[in-house]
């Protein structure tokens, strides 16, 4: 029998990300969206605290963002009777490992094009993640307040681009690039927007006109109109018909056009998104599916944030609830070590606060202390409930360097340094056993984040490094018998490594040496991610 209480609670969680290229606007709209959900009443202060952390270089200056990357890493609202979490996330181009593991915790995500560029870069890369996991994405096309491409070109462009047809929502009322407003295809109403000229700080006013209301045709003018029937005969004719089956399995995109900046279309975006994305539902656990419904405990981390008071020297590791409720000071089992451990001081992040939170349910996330042996994707689970989630992904480094102490005195400052930013998923980290070396292989996917570990160690562990780049471009998990890898140890073209988990590595220096080594090796498995891990490309 499910508990009502906890039934109801999932039944209202929206728990979703917002994906995009850095400037679609991003910021604007959650912060337009904390504005419509009542959790700040003018808009402006986080985009103003943003704008400071750019002003003090976006990532060298990393504690300083600190306030504003955590308290914007969730934040929570209720609006029409929904829990509202929005999982934000870095939109740095060369740093996303962070926003492909926030998009785990997610249910759904906001896909944020800028009308006037469309689908980039970024934005590609994000959706191959969300299609992967097969979770709907919905698309947002901002800034119709100035000129951008035409909608239908945007609609192709998405299919071609990303292989998903779209189904608009609702449709932008004007003409090339002058929008007033939209209209909306299931009630067959359009919704003209007030602009302020006050970029938004408050929600705008609107007016609400019946297709076939003549005060319609008056206000927007007779060659608008008209182009808008054209639009939607040609929506109906030609556009697919709406789909809940296929937007659930993420094969059609609910879209929906406005102005994050002048709020034009937000709160119709809002409502709609809040009534079609999905609740938590089930997560898979090994072969097993675990539901949100189920009395016992669950979760995962996908984040961990160290050193977030630079005075208590801190770590916390952000949970996602999979299943049963949470309550303040419950005892869980962190399975990865098998220890239990009680979750005293968890907290929620309310638009730019945190609160120390006394019960949660699936769909939320909360902040715990780490004692320290928390890493991403471990489980956390009721002491009776031995389950692990496994789907979570490995990114194979591209890139790596050889990490040492400057100051052999500093050695014990380094190693922890090392192992708490490689848990953190900073870098990931290896060791060459058997050589005794003081240094650690360190691999990422983008040269920031060398820059980062390099800045971290020095600024929260105390320990200045020397990297060398090392001319490695691949990486092969071994599998096979000790006698065949030990063949492997001192080869020219490759390192043989172990990684945090002691799983035997090779790095290799490219294509070429590695094809070369598989065919002289057939008794040994070359795996592009570790067993049990599931790759992003
Ligand atoms: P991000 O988080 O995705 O990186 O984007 P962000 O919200 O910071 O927005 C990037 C730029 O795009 C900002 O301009 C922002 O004002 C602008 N923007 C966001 N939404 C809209 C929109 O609907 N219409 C228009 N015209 N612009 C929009 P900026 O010049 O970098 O900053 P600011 O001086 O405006 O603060």
């Amino acid at each position: 029998m499910p508990n009502p209480q906890l039934e109801a609670e999932v039944k209202r969680r929206r728990t979703f990300a917002i994906i995009s290229h850095p400037d679609a606007g991003k910021t604007t709209l959650t912060e337009k969206l904390l504005l419509y959900g009542g959790a700040i009443h003018l808009a402006g202060t986080v985009k103003a605290r943003k704008a400071a952390r750019h002003a003090t270089s976006d990532w060298m200056e990393i504690e300083k963002q600190r306030g504003i990357s955590v308290t914007s890493s969730v934040l929570q609202f209720d609006y029409a009777g929904c829990r509202v979490n929005i999982l934000d996330t870095p939109g740095h181009q060369d740093f996303s490992e962070d926003t492909y593991r926030t998009l785990l915790a997610a249910d759904s995500a906001v896909m944020l094009i800028d009308a006037a560029k469309g689908v980039e870069e970024q934005t590609k890369k994000l959706f191959w993640v969300c299609r992967q996991r097969r979770i709907p994405v919905f698309t947002f096309v901002n800034k119709l307040d100035r000129h951008g491409r035409s909608p239908f070109d945007l609609m192709d462009e998405i299919e071609k681009l990303l292989g998903i047809r779209s189904y608009p929502i609702n449709w932008p009322v004007g003409m090339d690039g002058d929008y007033y407003g939209v209209y909306n295809r299931e009630s067959e109403q359009v919704e003209l927007f007030d602009t302020l000229g006050d970029h938004g700080q408050k929600k705008a006013g609107s007016r609400i006109f019946s297709l076939d209301d003549p005060a319609l045709k008056a206000e927007i003018g007779v060659a608008c109109y008209e182009n808008l029937l054209h639009d939607i005969e040609l929506l109906d004719l030609a556009g697919d018909s709406f789909d809940m089956q296929r937007i659930a399995a993420g094969e059609l995109t609910p879209m929906y056009f406005g102005s994050a900046m002048t709020n034009f279309g937000v709160r119709p975006f809002l409502e709609s998104f809040l009534a079609l994305a999905p609740a938590p539902s089930y997560r898979l656990a090994g072969e097993e599916l675990i539901d949100p419904l189920c009395d016992s405990f669950s979760a995962f981390v996908f984040k961990i944030q160290a050193n977030m008071n630079p005075a208590h020297r801190d770590r916390i590791a952000f949970l996602r609830i999979c299943s049963g409720m949470f309550e303040k000071g419950m005892s869980v089992v962190h399975r990865t070590s098998g220890k239990t451990i009680r979750l005293s001081q968890p907290q929620q992040f309310l638009a730019q606060d945190r609160v120390i939170v006394e019960e949660a349910y699936p769909g939320d996330i909360i902040g715990v202390f780490d004692p320290g042996i928390f890493g991403i994707g471990d489980t956390l689970s009721s002491p009776d409930f031995p389950v692990t989630f496994s789907d979570f992904p490995v990114f194979p480094p591209e890139l790596f360097a050889r990490v040492q102490p400057k100051d052999s005195m500093k050695r014990k400052q380094f190693v922890k340094g090392m192992e708490q930013l490689a848990q953190e998923g900073t870098v990931q980290i290896f060791s060459q056993p058997d050589t005794g070396m003081e240094s650690y292989v360190a691999g990422a996917i983008g040269q920031l984040q060398f820059e980062v570990l390099e800045h971290r160690l020095r600024f929260e562990y105390n320990a200045e490094i020397l990297m060398h780049s090392l001319p490695y471009t691949a990486i092969r998990w071994l599998v096979g018998k000790k006698e065949d890898l030990a063949r492997l140890k001192h080869l020219e073209n490759a390192l043989y490594v172990h990684d945090r988990y002691d799983r035997p590595v090779l790095l290799v220096a490219n294509e070429w040496a590695l094809n070369w080594l598989v065919d002289r090796n057939p008794d040994v498995q070359f795996l592009t991610a570790p067993p049990n891990g599931t790759i992003v490309k």
